[in-house]
């Protein structure tokens, strides 16, 4: 490994070689060196407790042991052949993967990126049906591909102005500031009925799928009302459409089950995974039931799906998942960080709505008037990370204070973080005043 050059000069590297396109957190970020367990460290040595994970991706922590030696096991035999030869770690990954999900989900198409994923998803059902429109969230967020691009319904992720045409967005089932201005349960899940109106009136009868984030992750860690997906189910099933979970985010135990819409009594009829699949090299798939899977027999390829080393490590990741109850602690010790959360917003009005699943959780930063108050969030970012703890940031109005940290966390690291969210909080500026 090079000397670390330093974050000044990382930056001006960064200005100059790279596209701007690429933002960072933090107003001083740190250059990132090191990572082991929880823990990542930087070019001096401070070391952070990771609260983000790489935005999902560490379910099992930074060079978790068993994943370091699987791919230095597989890296030294053979890494790459693509899927013109017949090799061993994708089809059993594939079965793996069909065994982790319900029928009749199994079977698999693996690529490298969430984006790709929910691409091949879209098409897998657009092929199945003969239709071509689509249906997704208006708090979404699918990808940065074209069409991933045009799938994701938040503003700030869409810097494509020409997005794909047939993409029809909805209402995000967003209890905390409903998009109908209706509240929970008397709306008698209103935003669900509105798909219906949207697919009579807005389209022209010819959508394929639905897409859904089961917990919607850079929309600001919504979990939508008891009922809905199952709803969304119904009025899909009605005509003809079919629902695909997009789980990159919430896959693999991150909230507390093993995919998001286990929360619900709905099974898709595909599901795309990535991020903590790989335990951090890049892998990602779709899984879709027989009946979809069938439809696409046109020759397709990934040069990377189903890398050799890619599968490795998601061999090692899912096995230490398994024997270590990861999805058993996630829920145990995200209802424990819940609670906490929950109690230091008794005390801190800022923190607007506390929110989440398993070990995916958020807070609404807000002013006084309970509005987005962004710019306090990068405040209490800039010192939390300034104590040695690093938190994300998610929502369409940058607001959300967000933790998806390695599923090993333990109750000592949620109270080591909510003690130190307690002190910043306590030494935060008052924005009011300040203004
Ligand atoms: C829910 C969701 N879907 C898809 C993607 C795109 O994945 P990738 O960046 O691997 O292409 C992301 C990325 O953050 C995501 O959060």
């Amino acid at each position: 490994m090079p000397e670390p050059i330093g974050p000044e000069a990382v930056l001006e590297k960064k200005r100059r070689f790279l596209l701007p396109c690429l933002h960072h957190f933090y107003r001083r970020p740190p250059q990132i060196v090191r990572g082991a367990g929880l823990w990542l460290e930087d070019h001096e040595g401070r070391r952070y407790l990771d609260g983000f994970a790489g935005v999902s991706v560490l379910a099992v922590g930074h060079s978790h042991p068993r994943v370091v030696e699987a791919v230095r096991r597989q890296v030294g035999e053979l890494a790459h052949t693509t899927t013109i030869y017949l090799t061993q770690p994708m089809v059993d990954l594939a079965e793996r993967l069909a065994e982790w999900l319900p029928d009749p989900l199994g079977r698999s198409f693996f690529c490298a990126s969430g984006s790709e994923a929910n691409e091949g998803a879209v098409l897998a059902a657009q092929l199945a049906t003969g239709r071509r429109e689509l249906l997704a969230l208006d708090r979404g967020l699918h990808g940065r591909t074209k069409l991933g691009m045009s799938l994701t319904g938040l503003g700030m992720w869409r810097a494509d102005d020409t997005p794909v045409g047939g993409v029809h967005h909805v209402p995000t089932p967003y209890c905390h500031r409903c998009p109908l201005r209706l509240s929970h349960p008397s709306c008698g899940l209103a935003c669900a009925d509105e798909i219906h109106e949207v697919i009579r009136f807005r389209t022209a009868g010819q959508v394929a799928a639905m897409i859904v984030e089961p917990v919607l992750g850079n929309g600001g860690i919504i979990v939508p009302p008891e009922g809905w997906l199952e709803r969304v189910r119904e009025i899909l099933d009605l005509h003809g459409i079919l629902l695909i979970a997009d789980e990159v985010q919430t896959g693999f135990g991150r909230t507390g089950r093993r995919f998001g819409f286990q929360h619900s009594a709905v099974v898709p009829d595909v599901v795309t995974v990535a991020k903590a699949l790989g335990g951090g090299l890049p892998i990602a798939a779709f899984v879709a039931t027989d009946a979809v899977a069938d439809a696409f027999d046109r020759p397709s390829a990934s040069t990377f799906g189903g890398n050799l080393v890619s599968c490795a490590a998601a061999h090692a990741v899912l096995d230490v998942i398994e024997e270590e109850g990861l999805i058993e602690r996630s829920a145990r010790v995200g209802a424990h960080f819940r609670e906490r959360l929950d109690s230091l917003a008794t005390r801190f009005p800022v923190l607007g709505d506390v929110r989440g699943l398993g070990l995916m959780l958020g807070a609404e930063i807000v002013d006084s008037d309970g509005r987005p108050d962004p710019e306090r969030l990068d405040d209490l970012l800039e010192s939390l990370k300034d104590s040695g703890i690093l938190a994300g940031k998610t929502g369409a109005d940058r607001n959300v204070l967000t933790f998806q940290p390695p599923l090993l966390f333990g109750e000592e690291e949620v109270d080591l973080v909510v003690r130190t969210l307690e002190s910043c909080l306590s030494g935060l500026p008052n924005h009011d005043a300040r203004r």
